[in-house]
């Protein structure tokens, strides 16, 4: 693929004497949505922290958003904020600052990393609130906002960088069914656009309607990468077809 925003080769990653990542091979084109999905403890989180310098890995390469990550030499500290700011991520618990509001919250890295005027950042941090469905709560602290709304703002906040990747590790998982559904939208919007991401996730009827692809991981190996159809009505893999069928 000569148009690959992602490219891992051979990667491998070791807690101790376990490995945890057992040599995966994988690309992402710009614009696909990728929903990552398989049995716990299989390494989609670990898998998702080598990709934007999270946690470091023991051979292999990862290409992403035009920086390259080796195994043998991790990245340095401007290196790793530069990885950061291409390459957002959205995590299950949505740590959102308590002491900022909604707003705040969206600006401070751009705030911080970008040499843009208040009125610049801000005027952007509204418009993302607004496209999460969140417009008039600018002002509104963690603390008042449901777990839905706070996933909501966390998104806002990975994309007030304008990240060329956006890496969600089960953004859903923490909330009830409603709010769920809320947050979902947002994410089926964002697919509909541009944005290039990687979504681990259960919701298996959003990964079938949303997701270009669907990734398989099952004890450290990426075991299925096709199509949504293809993937779950036909997977190729005693490991997959057995992870369906308990699903
Ligand atoms: N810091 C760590 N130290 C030791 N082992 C770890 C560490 N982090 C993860 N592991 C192990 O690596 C394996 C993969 O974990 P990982 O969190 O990537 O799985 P997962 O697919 O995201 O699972 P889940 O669906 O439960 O979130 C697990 O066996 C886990 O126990
Ligand atoms: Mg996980």
């Amino acid at each position: 693929m000569s148009d690959a925003i992602i490219r891992v080769e051979s990667l491998r990653k070791f807690h101790g004497k376990r490995e945890i990542l057992r040599g995966i091979d994988a690309e992402v084109r710009r614009g696909e949505t990728i929903a990552i999905v398989g049995p716990s403890g299989g390494g989609k989180s670990t898998f998702l922290r080598c990709l934007n310098g999270l946690t470091s890995f023991d051979s292999g390469t990862v290409s992403i958003a035009g920086m390259r990550l080796e195994a043998a030499t991790p990245p340095d500290a401007p290196s790793l904020r530069a990885l950061r700011a291409r390459v957002g991520m959205v995590f299950q618990g949505f740590h959102l600052f308590p002491h900022l509001t909604a707003l705040e919250n969206i600006c401070l890295a751009p705030r911080h990393v970008r040499h843009e005027s208040p009125e610049t950042f801000q005027a952007r941090g509204r418009a993302l609130l607004a496209r999460v469905g969140l417009a008039g709560r600018e002002r509104a602290r963690p603390m008042s906002l449901s777990g839905g709304e706070q996933q909501r703002v966390a998104i806002a906040r990975a994309l007030a960088m304008e990240p060329e990747v956006l890496l969600l590790d089960e953004p859903t998982s923490a909330l009830d069914p409603q709010m769920r559904g809320e947050v979902l939208a947002v994410l089926r919007d964002l697919a509909r656009g541009n944005s290039t991401m990687l979504v681990v996730t259960h919701e298996m009827g959003f990964a079938r309607a949303v997701a270009s692809r669907i990734w398989v991981f099952d004890d450290g190996r990426l075991v299925e990468d096709g199509p949504p159809a293809e993937v779950c009505e036909r997977p190729r893999s005693e490991r997959a077809r057995a992870f369906f069928a308990a699903g």
